[in-house]
């Protein structure tokens, strides 16, 4: 079955919303329009349920319930338990967080690994443990189709406690074997820690197959409010030391987020399986389980994805003055799809606004993916970025809006 794409464009307000009439969006790996169901229910809760959750009051009951809601659908989507699924502000404030726990965790002269593929908030706060005596060996992308090779995180590996690499990177777009990298990590006695945000908009995933000790991805990429979302195995989230209050140790949901919750945006969270559910039922998924949900909208986002992309990067390889970034096979990638053209991409995606196509400039804060490519971050790539809502309609405007600037 293909995915009902005008079902999933009357989910999200922003494709009936006159001030953006007539432009198409293409830059999604930034953050994506919010579904309907997460807008109501922060409506909702700002208006009925604005007080501090989890006391006995009617509205604070429901704020607090509806907070758990959104911990537990997602877990069950993730396939995980509810107490493994953290929310903070963002992932880089998470990953800052784990980073300070891994600080405390590890001991000097012990190895970690980081990849230069990664956006730099899964990576910077790695290499900083350098300050605390940790080793930190870099897993570098092949500078001609920036994939991350497997035979050089075999020779990286002895010794190593944690590999933390992306599903997929925001200018490469290729999908990382997640699952074989963790078997190998995990064979070696390390932990992984893997960044989804660039994937997860494309599907949630199943956290136990892909085998990832945690799993990161950000809200407001997948429909949702702006939030970072973390899963924490309980094997591991136990026994790295807490970073919140030492009296909420003994929780595994508090123990990464110092930050203390918006419980506003937490609770919208549960939109966002609202509208998974709603998605998969429209397509006759409505019996499959949380899991099963999520799945079959996943292969359904993938599907039409995919349909669409390959055109889009077949029209890109035919011309000579771009260089597509990651892998020209759009089976093998993410529709997150960076640009090299001599030009500089904010000049182009400015060009391109003119045209009615809102891309996005710059480097994307994947500074080093680009070095490591010969891309000066200064001159930045052009990113074109889309998602299952995004049509055939706008992709041939897209195309023939980079047909006059390119
Ligand atoms: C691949 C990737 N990882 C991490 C991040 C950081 O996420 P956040 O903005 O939630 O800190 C981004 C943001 O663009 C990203 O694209």
């Amino acid at each position: 079955m293909d995915l009902d794409v005008d079902f999933v464009r009357a989910q999200f307000p922003a494709f009936a919303e006159p001030s953006l009439a007539g432009q198409a969006f293409f830059e999604n790996a930034g953050g994506s329009y919010t579904c309907q169901p997460v807008i109501d229910r922060l409506t909702r809760y700002y208006h009925q349920r604005k007080v501090q959750p989890y006391a006995p009051y009617e509205a604070s009951r429901l704020a607090g319930a509806e907070m758990d809601e959104a911990r537990a659908r997602l877990a069950a989507m993730l396939g995980v338990d509810g107490d493994e699924v953290s929310f903070g502000p963002s992932t880089s404030a998470n990953t800052y967080v784990l980073a300070q726990a891994f600080r405390q965790f590890l001991q000097p002269g012990d190895a970690i690994i980081v990849t230069n593929q990664d956006h730099e908030a899964n990576t910077g706060p790695w290499r900083r443990l350098e300050q605390a005596g940790i080793e930190v060996r870099e897993w570098q992308i092949d500078p001609t189709t920036g994939h991350l090779p497997l035979e050089r995180l075999a020779g990286l590996l002895p010794g190593a406690k944690l590999v933390c690499f992306p599903h997929a990177s925001n200018v490469v777009g290729e999908v990382n074997p997640v699952a074989e990298i963790g078997l190998m990590a995990h064979e070696a006695g390390a932990i992984t820690c893997v960044d989804g945000v660039s994937y997860v908009p494309h599907g949630f995933p199943h956290v136990p197959t892909l085998g990832a000790d945690i799993y990161l991805f950000s809200a407001y990429k997948t429909y949702g409010p702006h939030q970072g979302i973390m899963v924490i195995r309980r094997a591991l989230g136990m026994r790295l030391p807490a970073q919140g209050h030492y009296f909420n140790a003994d929780v595994l949901y508090k123990r990464f987020t110092p930050a203390g919750p918006d419980h506003a945006q937490v609770a919208a969270c549960a939109g966002m399986a609202d509208y998974i559910d709603a998605l998969a039922a429209h397509h006759g998924g409505a019996g499959l389980s949380a899991q099963g949900r999520a799945q079959l909208a996943h292969d359904l986002m993938r599907a039409h994805e995919t349909a669409l992309l390959q055109p889009l990067l077949d029209y890109l390889t035919s011309r000579n003055e771009v260089r597509v970034l990651g892998p020209h096979d759009a089976a093998q990638r993410a529709p997150t799809v960076a640009l090299q053209t001599g030009r500089r991409g904010a000049d182009l995606a400015r060009e391109l606004a003119a045209q009615g196509i809102m891309a996005g400039g710059g480097d994307f804060y994947a500074v080093r993916a680009l070095t490591a490519q010969g891309v000066d971050p200064d001159k930045g790539v052009l990113r074109l970025s889309f998602v299952h809502y995004t049509s055939q309609g706008e992709v041939d405007q897209l195309i023939g809006a980079l047909d006059r600037v390119l």
